[in-house]
């Protein structure tokens, strides 16, 4: 990767407070216009990574560069790169939609002339205008995280950051939220933070987990799916025994594991499911020796797809098995949160 794609580089970061050290030795790095998923348990070190990224908070060790620059020997320069949208984002109450627009562009420095088409463009992204005038106070959750959002791309930075920008939104306001992300995409690079996997699969190009303040996974969702879930899962709708099913299945591939709770529906039918080897697609070939056994009758079947919540929950799991074997992760100080 040419260095110079690169917006920014993170390189053996570590940050303890006092005894707690809550990231332990990351390195990544994010490309021009790339948007990364930062996903981890509660207490992982997402936000502190975040808050040392944006330059608010030092790190104990390590290097951050944005755009080319360390955020440790020249934090103004590297936060004049990125817009921020923090965690808990407080806004001031008392000051109406543009009015804090016109505070935060002063701020940041934007050039008077070009304060107003920028506060503009912001309001019009973030589909604010006719709540422009209205007092931040009164606002809606949605509309608050919106003006954030706002704030956070008002200079066009070259970076956006955004700690769980969903937080607390309904789904017509998470949909909306996604649809001001898509349009940004290409113009910016972007790491974002969520707890809602959904989102983050359907927005970004590529994850990275943390568990521990350390990397577990990182990739597209897809090729998580391909490291991180052993098993395929096939569902199918069936009517007949299920004891015979398990024996003739057999015949086709021993390793095949069926479950099902034989709750039939009114037609008679039950749903069941398949589990095979992973990163295999054995559809067809069960489809074909289901239809053939007497008595069965098959009404559909489904290759489920693994979900990003399902390789989280896998990799995260990983992590703990491997770093705190015998340990509960609950009790753990793996993921201790103060
Ligand atoms: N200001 C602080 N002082 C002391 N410890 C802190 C401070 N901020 C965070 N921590 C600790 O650092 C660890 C990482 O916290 P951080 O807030 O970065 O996690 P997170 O991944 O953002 O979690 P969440 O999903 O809950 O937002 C936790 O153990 C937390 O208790
Ligand atoms: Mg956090």
């Amino acid at each position: 990767m040419e260095n110079s794609n690169k917006t920014i580089e993170v390189t053996d970061l570590v940050k303890n407070y006092g005894r707690t050290s809550a990231v332990n030795g990351i390195s990544f790095a994010v490309r021009k216009g790339e948007i990364v998923g930062f996903l981890g348990p509660n207490g992982a070190g997402k936000s502190t990574t975040m808050r040392i990224l944006t330059g608010f908070m030092h790190a104990t060790s390590g290097i951050v560069k944005i755009c080319d620059i360390p955020v440790a020997a020249h934090p103004v320069a590297a936060k004049r790169k990125i817009g921020y949208m923090p965690e808990n984002n407080p806004l001031p109450e008392e000051l109406r939609v543009r009015e804090y627009l016109k505070w935060r562009a002063k701020l940041k420095e934007i050039p008077f002339r070009k304060r107003r088409k920028r506060i503009e463009k912001a309001l019009e992204l973030c589909d604010l205008k006719r709540a422009s005038h209205r007092i931040i106070g009164r606002l809606s959750k949605g509309y608050r995280q919106r003006v954030g959002i706002a704030d956070a791309i008002l200079s066009q930075p070259d970076i956006i950051i955004m700690d769980e920008p969903t937080i607390g939104l309904d789904p017509h306001q998470i949909v909306m939220i996604r649809d001001l992300i898509a349009s940004l995409r290409g113009r910016m690079s972007m790491i974002i933070s969520s707890h809602i996997l959904p989102e983050i699969e359907m927005t970004c190009d590529r994850v990275i987990i943390i568990n521990g303040g350390r990397i577990v996974a990182e990739g597209t969702p897809d090729s998580l799916r391909k490291d991180f879930i052993d098993t395929t899962v096939y569902q199918a709708e069936i009517q007949g025994d299920l004891t015979s099913l398990k024996e003739n299945l057999a015949k086709l591939d021993d390793s095949l594991e069926i479950t099902g709770n034989g709750n039939a529906d009114t037609e008679g039918f039950s749903e069941i499911q398949i589990k095979g080897a992973a990163n295999q697609n054995q559809s067809e070939n069960i489809l074909q020796h289901l239809t053939n056994i007497p008595n069965l009758r098959v009404r559909a079947l489904n290759k489920h797809k693994p979900t990003l919540e399902e390789v989280f929950l896998a990799a995260t799991k990983r992590s703990w098995d491997t770093l705190l074997p015998d340990t509960d992760p609950d009790e753990s100080t793996f993921i201790n949160q103060s």
